[in-house]
């Protein structure tokens, strides 16, 4: 049996629009094993009563892809997948690429099928998932992803500070990656290019040199943002509150509706309260989760 842990992922970090994304201490744990034949999922935790359906299909399909990568169309034996998930669902948190890496990581290690990192992404992308959240789900860290013609897949680590510390706002109710994507328009004007390159470089530079005072200005986006935000009720206001403190900088996680800010530890309590009374203002109730960033990406523990 071999178990594995997922990190949950917020893509999209502030001006990284589909390229930058950060892992996080918050995991879908799969406990894996071989059984005589089928397919058997049994899933507890985070989405269980509402969504263990599409999980199960995303974490079994997953694990059937690498099987035709080797030319097999079929499990010889069968497979038990439990899983604990800590991820809440369709919140802009990763869930689906942390299935997807889950299943994919699995199959491959129980049945001792060699697929290098770049492979095993490749898989997950032809999947559905995007790479802002499936690179930092097997890697772990900030990771930057990016494609190039030939080589399919790259990507890079980006340094980030151990007293980083992430606040996350999760409303109650979800929006759909997909229908989320169909709100954004196809071309960009230069000036809104122009101020996410800025943004990008100082975000990274900042983390790397633990520049706190300009992550409220580095986090901000023009791409995507101006055309999600609209369907979140008082994220304006949370956002012009807490660029106001200087104490954070705050984006939509993935396509939301959940809110990321980072900061630094010793400032994640005054910055908890203004996303939730901001949410609250706006009649939303959401959880707070104060995180931080997971360094190991996808693990996997043998057992017997
Ligand atoms: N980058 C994706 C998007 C979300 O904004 O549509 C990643 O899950």
């Amino acid at each position: 049996m071999i178990k594995i842990r997922v990190p949950a992922t917020t893509a999209n970090l502030g001006p990284g629009f589909d390229c930058l994304g950060l892992a996080l201490k918050l995991y879908l744990n799969l406990e894996i094993e071989e059984i005589e034949e089928g397919l058997v999922i049994e899933y507890q935790g985070e989405g269980a009563e509402k969504f263990s359906v599409k999980r199960d299909t995303l974490i079994g399909k997953s694990a059937e892809l690498v099987l035709k990568k080797i030319g097999q169309d079929k499990f010889k034996k069968g497979l038990r997948i439990k899983a604990f998930n800590q991820i809440p669902i369709t919140r802009g948190l990763g869930s689906s690429a942390s299935a997807i890496i889950g299943g994919i990581v699995g199959a491959a290690k129980l049945f001792n099928i060699n697929l290098t990192n770049q492979e095993m992404l490749e898989l997950a992308l032809s999947l559905e998932g995007h790479m802002d959240n499936i690179v930092p789900a097997l890697i772990g860290g900030l990771t930057l992803a990016y494609k190039t013609g030939q080589e399919g897949i790259k990507w890079t680590r980006i340094k980030t500070p151990l007293d980083l510390r992430i606040v996350l706002a999760i409303p109650e109710f979800t929006l759909n990656t997909k229908e989320m994507r169909k709100v954004l328009p196809q071309k960009v004007a230069l000036p809104e290019a122009i101020f996410n390159l800025s943004r990008s470089a100082l975000l990274v530079n900042a983390l790397q040199n633990s520049d706190w005072e300009v992550l409220a200005e580095a986090m901000e986006d023009r791409l995507h943002q101006p055309y999600r935000t609209p369907f979140i009720p008082g994220i304006e206001d949370m956002f012009s509150q807490i660029k106001k403190t200087g104490l954070a900088g705050a984006a939509l996680s993935g396509s939301g509706p959940s809110v990321v800010s980072l900061t630094k530890k010793g400032r994640e309590e005054a910055i908890s309260k203004i996303m939730k009374d901001a949410f609250l203002n706006a009649g939303i109730t959401c959880r707070i989760l104060v995180l931080e960033a997971d360094l190991e990406g996808t693990k996997t523990v043998y057992s017997m």
